[in-house]
């Protein structure tokens, strides 16, 4: 049985949340607009997946928009608070490390007359708060700082971010928090943002739903236009089952997140022991301050692929940190931003650990990865071009 190691990618559906979807995939069908016995029936699921996701969030139902993943509560939170304050300003701060869904966003921003400033990281990946202030202006409506990166683990200084926006007044603040939600905790109202980005898959809940918790009073205008769903923030009949599955899975991961930490804290540990005492491998992102369960590390003058690929031949899968899914290298932005090369950065590794990860896992890991990385290196495993397309920027 193959090892899975990537969790940062996405994680298995849990078995609470698969039950609590069954009914809406079967008898209980109704669309939530309909006004009879079986639409009423998912009004109240959907109602009750609100409250009870808004709940676990610190937050309140009313300011939950159910949405198709943590992609599209990222343009939501982008694009609708971008134009919702374009008569007071036009620039926008992110940092360099984000996720495309956030980065890309704004770049196609900028054929609209939108200017966007990238935050620099230094070299763990971290964001100066002093540095984000600098990029500030009058004209400033919108920050986007991620909660923790999803190619190196590191995590935000978000509070203090948030109490200097917040003394600025009229800059909404969005955090991506789709890596962070599965491990750390997350209370919208202590993270002090106007809006909180999750993403289903990322903790054991159905692929393809997310949502964008938005502050209430915040302007945010609707991306998709059609129907008054979601209190008219999203168009389009709802996805009962998804949202049903995301609040049953958010619950039990806030539930076992103090343990599961603790004990993917461990794990990693045991596994960066082992695969850090390989000539030429390196950690990357911030020692510390970092995702309990996700291993970044750069292995010098190899290619991550080739390695990703012996691993998968291997029995273990992992990724890289380039964002390609076209077979044409590209190095992952977040290690340029952090300072290493483009050369560098092709030889990046991930391994993310998750709650469904065991111990047994780990030390056949401990066994297979370092043997893997050394072969790799010295040349007595081919650096194949990339045959399995296992180059992910998930
Ligand atoms: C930090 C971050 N933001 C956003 C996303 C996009 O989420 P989704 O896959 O639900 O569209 C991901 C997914 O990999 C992510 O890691």
């Amino acid at each position: 049985m193959a090892i899975y190691l990537d969790h940062a990618a996405t994680t298995q559906l849990r078995p609470e949340a698969l039950e609590a979807m069954l009914p809406y995939l079967g008898g209980a069908f109704g669309n939530p607009s309909s006004a009879h016995s079986f639409g009423r029936a998912a009004r109240n699921a959907l109602d009750e997946a609100h409250e009870r996701l808004a709940t676990a969030l610190g937050g309140t139902a009313r300011e939950i928009v159910v949405t198709s993943g943590g992609t599209e509560a990222n343009n939501l939170a982008i694009k609708g608070a971008a134009w919702a304050g374009k008569a007071r300003g036009h620039r926008l701060v992110a940092s360099a490390v984000e996720h495309h869904a956030v980065g890309h966003t704004m770049r196609h921003l900028e054929k609209f007359g939108f200017e966007v400033v990238e935050v620099p990281v230094d070299r763990n990946g971290r964001v100066d708060p002093d540095e984000l202030d600098a990029a500030l202006d009058d004209r400033t409506t919108l920050v986007s700082v991620m909660l923790a990166n999803n190619e190196v683990g590191t995590v935000q200084p978000i509070r203090e971010i948030a109490d200097r926006l917040r003394a600025r007044r009229g800059i909404l603040f969005h955090v991506d928090a789709v890596q962070a939600a599965p491990t750390l905790d997350l209370d919208v109202g202590e993270l002090g943002a106007d809006l909180v980005t999750i993403s289903a898959h990322k903790f054991e809940g159905p692929k393809g739903v997310g949502a964008l918790w938005v502050r209430r009073g915040t302007q945010l205008l609707a991306q998709v236009h059609g129907g008054s769903q979601e209190r008219h923030r999203r168009a389009g009949t709802e996805n009962v089952a998804g949202a049903v599955g995301m609040a049953v899975a958010y619950e039990c991961a806030c539930a076992d997140r103090p343990t599961t930490a603790i004990r993917l804290r461990a794990l990693r540990s045991r596994l960066a022991a082992a695969c850090l005492a390989v000539e030429g491998v390196e950690l990357t992102g911030h020692p510390t301050l970092r995702l309990p369960g996700l291993l970044s590390l750069l292995v010098r003058s190899a290619d991550g692929v080739a390695i990703s690929v012996a691993l998968d031949l291997d029995g273990i899968a992992a990724s890289t940190g380039s964002a390609c899914s076209t077979g044409s290298p590209e190095p992952s932005h977040v290690l340029t931003a952090m300072g290493y090369t483009d050369a560098e950065a092709l030889g990046a590794l991930r391994l993310s650990l998750g709650r469904a990860t065991t111990d047994a896992e780990v030390s056949e890991a401990c066994l297979v990865v370092p043997r893997v990385i050394a072969a790799i290196r010295d040349g007595s495993v081919a650096q194949a071009a990339d045959p399995l397309g296992v180059r992910l920027g998930a």
